[in-house]
């Protein structure tokens, strides 16, 4: 079992912090678009994010409390669920990137690409994952007098003693869902319809076999400071078939403008991770704007050199 404490003070906190074994993860305990969660590799760095979240107050009130966790590995993927409250129905697993550098490296951001469906998570896993996650906690939320009906999103980590929960989100996973989505062959509102009405168990949720990958394209220095009004080119000469999602763009003069840290999602569909990841870098390098970067490594950990 993990170990995990919650702290909203900070001098607890440090002490705590000083008690444990490294590596340690430190994480505000509120929304901090994808930002709050430091895997610190020594003492000084998880006493830093401890100061950052609750002293500096960089996350604001999200860092009013910070969970301290024992550092898992494993691989990592999201896995998500339509539910009415009774019935669970997991959608097709996908995993993100949330460093902003490939080879993960660097800083946490609010996720540069994914890709859907991991090779690793496998029919047995993910029905592992219904059965042992998604709906424990479904019916947990029920026994609580919580009627939820919606999306849940579990964020795991396949550790050598099974998959094991991160993070719960109510809400789509972004950008998941722009990899998700895409495969999925059902009406999403007649899903959502019946998820709202309560009765999920009337509708079968149908996935295309294909593959999707998707790149974020984001600002320079994002997840730092970056500039916007930056003019973004190139929309127009993408593929047939290129989806492309728009995130932190904004329209100026009859032209499309950077807006925020990540700024447009590329998509492509493949018959599998391979093809789906060749066809979204292929397009990727014609999407301009001043700074723009991105990772080179989405799936590639799926296909082999
Ligand atoms: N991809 C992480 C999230 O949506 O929270």
């Amino acid at each position: 079992m993990s170990c995990s404490r919650t702290f909203d003070d900070a001098a607890r906190a440090k002490d705590y912090v000083l008690s444990q074994a490294l590596p340690i993860v430190v994480k505000a305990d509120g929304l901090a678009q994808g930002k709050g969660v430091t895997v610190a590799q020594t003492q000084e760095e998880a006493l830093a994010a401890v100061s950052a979240a609750m002293e500096s107050r960089v996350f604001g009130a999200a860092g009013d409390s910070v969970v301290i966790e024992e550092c898992l590995s494993g691989l990592e993927v999201s896995a998500l669920a339509f539910t009415d409250g009774q019935t669970v129905v997991p959608m097709v697993p996908a995993c993100d990137y949330k460093r902003v550098d490939d080879g993960d490296e660097g800083p946490n951001t609010g996720g540069m690409g994914s890709y859907s469906p991991p090779g690793f998570v496998g029919a047995a896993l993910q029905d592992t994952i219904k059965r042992t996650i998604l709906e424990p906690t479904v019916a947990a939320l029920k026994a609580e007098g919580i009627d939820y009906r919606g999306v849940l999103y579990a964020g795991l980590m396949l550790t050598e003693d099974g998959p094991k929960v991160l993070e719960y989100n109510v809400r789509f996973g972004d950008p998941e869902t722009q990899v998700i989505l895409p495969r999925l062959r059902s009406d999403l509102f007649e899903v959502c319809l019946e998820v709202a009405r309560g009765r999920l168990d009337a509708v079968t949720v149908e996935w295309d076999d294909a593959a999707a990958c998707g790149v974020v394209l984001a600002s320079g220095g994002y997840p730092d400071g970056y500039a916007k009004g930056c003019t973004i080119e190139g929309l127009d000469e993408l593929d047939d078939g290129i989806l492309a999602f728009h995130a932190g763009t904004a329209l100026a003069k009859g032209r499309f403008v950077t807006a925020g840290g990540r700024v447009l999602a590329l998509v492509a569909r493949g018959a599998d991770i391979g093809a789906a990841r060749a066809k979204v870098y292929a397009n990727v390098g014609r999407v301009q704007f001043r700074g723009v970067h991105y990772r080179k490594d989405i799936g590639a950990r799926e296909v082999t050199p």
